[in-house]
């Protein structure tokens, strides 16, 4: 269990105890993150004493009130930004207050809370901001490791798109049904909320594109002789719990010598997104089969499935991030339309050509065709 520090801002006594007591026995758990988080509470009543514990214990939360006896709450926001902390921060703010913590949320505040709350208004916004960070935390990790995109952080962002697209949705739809009354005013709350959501959205796929763009480039130090079959091997045991769940099964040929000059995780990335389509959209029972075939200047590795194939007009577009087929068939399985994009942007950096092939109902082959190295091609 991991102890997250959050520190609220308030000079209303009633309001830091009332935060005290919710959050005291509160925990955030969630499928996908290696821990629960508790949080331990430190109160201040001024934004001076704010800033104080700031510098003193780097709290990883701020509740924030705007309207405080010296420095206001956004002077403190402004401190916080301008001095490199990486503290979130929800604004408490009373309703009629709202514009300016839809400012203060332009400024770098991540939520903002309205005053009077509920325990479970607090509880859900404290774990927004909880999941927030931990996103947060594991996309910074993987930008300063260099290290592949993972499923696990995969799984994290689709669901955590998926949560504010929902409320938005919910959102819409009381203004559709007319639920608070005639006019756009009756909805402006609804509609703050909205783009407080969408802001999240945003700045996650901000966060998400920026973090592709920049890790990869070919680690010359990393370039070593690699065999794709071992590699296909590894990819193979990788996805197998998904395909024994539904009876699918493999078979690698490999007809040739099939060692190539790479960083081996660029690799892996390319085999392990392949095969993992190749299962996610097979059908049950169906095979995915690896034949890795070679001749003097070329050698060839294919990948292909029985599954549910797609429409000729759809394997343009499949490289694209965040593309994703939308059909009866595929909207129960689960993916961020990553993959490719991924897949495609490794093969450029070692000028390997990917081709597709495919039939709805049948199946798709996707076919790498790689270099063989100068001065070790083979005699025709
Ligand atoms: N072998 C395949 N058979 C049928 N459709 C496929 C296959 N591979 C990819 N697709 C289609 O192309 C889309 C993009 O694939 P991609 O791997 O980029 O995303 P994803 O699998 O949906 O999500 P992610 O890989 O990020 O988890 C898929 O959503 C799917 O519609
Ligand atoms: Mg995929």
């Amino acid at each position: 269990m991991a102890v997250i520090k959050v520190v609220v801002v308030d000079d209303e006594p009633g309001i830091r105890s009332g935060v005290t007591r919710i959050l005291r026995d509160f925990t955030v758990t969630y499928p996908f993150m290696d821990e629960d988080f508790s949080f331990e509470i430190i109160e201040a009543s001024t934004g001076e004493e704010g800033i104080e514990i700031l510098e003193r214990d780097n709290p990883e939360i701020m509740l924030l009130d705007n309207k405080l006896p010296g420095i206001q709450g956004i002077e403190v926001l402004d401190y916080i930004r301008r001095s490199g902390h990486d503290t979130m921060v929800a604004m408490i703010t009373s309703y009629a207050s709202i514009d300016i913590a839809v400012r203060a949320t332009s400024d770098g505040a991540t939520d903002f809370i309205p005053k009077p709350f509920t325990p479970q208004e607090l509880k859900a916004s404290v774990e927004n901001i909880t999941k927030q960070m931990y996103l947060r935390n594991i996309t910074n990790k993987l930008k300063r490791e260099g290290v592949k995109v993972r499923y696990q952080f995969l799984s994290v962002l689709s669901h955590e798109l998926k949560a504010p697209l929902y409320a938005i949705e919910g959102y819409l739809q009381s203004m559709l049904g007319k639920e608070s009354g005639e006019m756009v005013d009756d909805y402006v709350t609804q509609i703050e909320r909205s783009m407080q959501r969408i802001k999240g959205m945003r700045s996650l796929i901000m966060d998400l594109l920026d973090f592709s763009k920049t890790r990869l480039e070919k680690r010359e130090d990393k370039i070593e002789r690699v065999d794709l079959k071992k590699i296909a091997e590894e990819a193979i045991v990788t996805v197998q719990p998904y395909a024994i769940q539904r009876d699918i099964t493999f078979s690698l040929e490999c007809k040739c010598e099939s060692t190539v000059m790479a960083d081996p995780a660029d690799m892996e990335i390319i085999f392990n997104n392949l095969l993992s389509n190749a299962v996610k959209f097979n059908r049950d029972k169906g095979e995915v089969t690896i034949e890795i075939d070679g001749c003097s200047k070329l050698f060839t590795v294919r990948v292909s499935d029985t599954g549910i194939g797609m429409a000729e007009e759809e394997l343009d577009e499949i490289f694209q991030e965040f593309y994703r087929i939308k059909g009866d068939e595929t909207k129960e399985i689960k993916g961020s339309g990553l993959g490719l994009s991924i897949v495609k942007k490794v093969t450029e950096l070692y000028g390997i050509d990917i081709k597709v092939e495919s039939k709805p109902g049948e199946g798709s082959c996707f076919t790498l065709l790689f270099p063989r190295e100068k001065g070790r091609e083979l005699p025709d």
